[in-house]
């Protein structure tokens, strides 16, 4: 395995589209290992290709947030198909360092993707799992967790990230 270096705002990969992975190839699951080991030295709750220069749907996430489960999941081509509830928490990104701020997300959500067996899976979240969920299938889209901010807020996140927009 590898560590992979975090691309940072306003890096341009970051507001690109992901594009849907079709095969599950030898590079995709050692792309999907080195994810793994930069989230956890990085001490990130997600991490989502794009993020470290690779636009393609493929997440990596801490499913260690929701107490169940004890391992790090790679979701490919993940795609929220339910939610319920909402929830203020505080979030960071590691695109976006030294920035944190609270977002509004759902609370509860219902996820579908494809492991690296090829197989779909189907699961619901809660919490800050699910909160991860939606930040790094945000990702994919070229959303970044400060689009989410109210006007006032945003300002303050320009001042602090002043001429690198
Ligand atoms: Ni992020």
């Amino acid at each position: 395995m590898a560590l992979i270096e975090i691309r940072t705002f306003p890096d341009p990969v970051l507001r690109k589209l992901a594009a849907p992975v079709e095969n599950i190839t030898d590079e995709i699951v050692k792309l999907s290992q080195d994810m793994i080991e930069t989230m956890i030295l990085a001490h990130g709750a997600g991490l989502a290709a794009n993020q470290v220069g690779v636009p393609i749907q493929l997440i990596a996430v801490d499913a260690s947030l929701n107490s169940r489960n004890k391992k790090h999941l790679i979701i490919l081509n993940p795609v929220i198909i339910g939610t319920d509830l909402e929830e203020i928490g505080e979030e960071g990104c590691l695109s976006v360092p030294g920035f944190y701020e609270f977002v509004k997300r759902a609370k509860i959500v219902s996820a579908r993707g494809v492991d690296l067996t090829g197989k779909t899976i189907e699961f619901e979240c809660e919490g800050q799992f699910a909160r991860a969920m939606q930040h790094e299938i945000d990702h994919l889209k070229g959303v970044l967790f400060i689009d989410h901010l109210s006007p006032v807020k945003k300002n303050i996140f320009k001042k602090k990230y002043a001429g690198q927009k």
